[in-house]
């Protein structure tokens, strides 16, 4: 899934129309008698005119009916179209024609998000109109950012997904938007103004083709690493088997593990943990082993939505644009939870029980070796098999996954030895925290 559609707002990303805005507002503000919000051109930005004409105005608001209201935001418009008549060819950004140009011969389709209704006006007056295949403004949809409405109509219009598009946005109320739809936000402008945005540049100079491809590519990691910085395992289909529990049959023999490396908790030696994964058309198999003294059961009464005891947890995410994804624990034991996580830039996370039919939830087997599988019990290690049937995803992707598929993922083991707790994971950055941290979960892809 590459990058399809590049998404440009207008007012302050292409040309600096945000300044008649705000004088036009501070204008008419001051003509009613009145004295306009200091920063009143910034907190206008990428907001309707009807919004923006209640911040202009503050309290005094309260005084107007609805009528003198649309009345005033007329004359403001009509003093902004004044204004914008001097709009021409030479006001587009520096950067601009360079990327509109750029973007055309790459095949990538250029449109316009933009709250205002005079786009096209100012399209005109700078000589661009012909470079959008798109145009969605205040003309074709009601509501301004931050609902993400302009933006998700400008990729319907294009006839790509969010997950295809970027946006370049100059606006907070823009990246909000942006980011409410789903997509990519660039935000042009002040870093502190924008930070939200995925990634801040201070002119259009700064944004080739190329350089979107590589955000585009890279967005699971906000920081632009490139995805080739992520770890991966290629998966060999295999025929659908009963698990044993212990990596039979020998088709496992041939691949090779994968090492867990500690990312959390004591500096002592921790045991070591690997694993291997595969695929069926039907289901995801993954065998993990590791080398144990003894199992530490649960402690305490706990959360019974997490496991308080040593186990691993799977964390498989299908379709990196959801930011949803499957964390199933399974202890030693044989306790096991299924969660659906559904993961902001852990900024926020929510976890669910997955609910699903006895047929469709995951699978395991479980051998513990050289002591039983009791807690505190001295043993010498457990291997886990783990059978995850797709039928189980489908509400978070398209399944069954194909050869040449790429999910991500990760898996990590909390173990506890005497007292110490120790975290191991497959792809993450360190300290335990950073096992959920999805922008560095490794590629599982699907191979043939
Ligand atoms: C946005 C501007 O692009 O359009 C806002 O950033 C403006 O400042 C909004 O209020 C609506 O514009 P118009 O031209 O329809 O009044
Ligand atoms: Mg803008």
């Amino acid at each position: 899934m590459g990058l399809k559609c590049v998404i440009f707002d207008l007012d302050g990303v292409l040309v600096d129309t945000s300044v008649f805005h705000g004088k036009a507002w501070a204008d008419l503000v001051r003509g009613e008698g009145y004295e306009p919000p200091e920063d009143l051109e910034d907190r206008v930005k990428g907001i309707s005119r009807m919004e923006s004409l209640k911040i202009a105005l503050g309290e005094n608001a309260s005084h107007y009916s609805e009528e003198e209201l649309t009345a005033l935001a007329d004359r403001k418009n009509a003093c902004y179209l004044e204004a914008v008549k001097t709009v021409k060819a030479s006001d587009l950004y520096p950067g601009a024609r360079a990327l509109l140009d750029g973007l055309r011969a790459a095949g990538i389709k250029v449109a316009l998000g933009s709250a205002s209704k005079n786009a096209r006006a100012v399209l005109d007056g700078l000589g661009i109109t012909g470079d959008f295949d798109v145009i969605s403004d205040g003309t074709t949809h009601a509501r301004g950012k931050p609902h993400p409405d302009v933006f998700l109509g400008a990729a319907w219009m294009a006839g790509v997904t969010p997950a295809e598009c970027i946006v370049v946005e100059d606006a907070p109320a823009g990246i909000t938007a942006a980011l409410h739809g789903g997509f990519i936000a660039v935000g042009l402008g002040p870093e502190d103004f924008l930070d939200q945005a995925h990634v801040v540049v201070d002119s259009l100079e700064k944004l080739g083709v190329d350089t979107l491809q590589a955000l585009h590519a890279g967005y699971r990691i906000p920081t632009l690493e490139g995805p080739s910085a992520l770890p991966a395992i290629e998966l060999v289909p295999t025929q659908d088997y009963d698990l044993t529990g212990n990596g039979l049959p020998a088709a496992w023999e041939s691949l090779p593990w994968t090492l867990l490396q500690q990312t959390g908790g004591e500096s002592g030696p921790v045991p070591s943990t690997r694993m291997k994964m595969r695929y069926s058309e039907s289901a995801l198999y993954v065998l993990i082993e590791g080398e144990a003294q003894t199992i530490q059961g649960p402690i305490g009464a706990g959360d019974p939505a997490f496991l308080t005891e040593d186990h691993i947890s799977l964390l498989v995410m299908p379709d990196p644009w959801q930011r949803i994804y499957l964390d199933y624990k399974l202890s030693p034991l044989g306790h096991d939870v299924t969660l659906c996580v559904a993961n902001h830039m852990g900024e926020s996370a929510a976890y669910q029980r997955w609910s699903s039919q006895e047929e469709l939830c995951v699978q395991k087997r479980i051998r513990v070796h050289g002591g039983s599988a009791t807690s505190g019990a001295t043993v010498s290690g457990w291997t886990m098999e783990i059978k995850i049937p797709f039928t189980m995803l489908a509400p978070i992707a398209v399944m069954p996954p194909k050869a040449g598929t790429v999910w991500y993922g990760n898996v990590y083991r909390v173990d506890t030895e005497q007292g110490n707790r120790a975290c191991l994971s497959w792809s993450a950055g360190p300290g335990e925290g950073r096992c959920h941290d999805y922008a560095k979960f490794g590629k599982l892809q699907f191979g043939s």
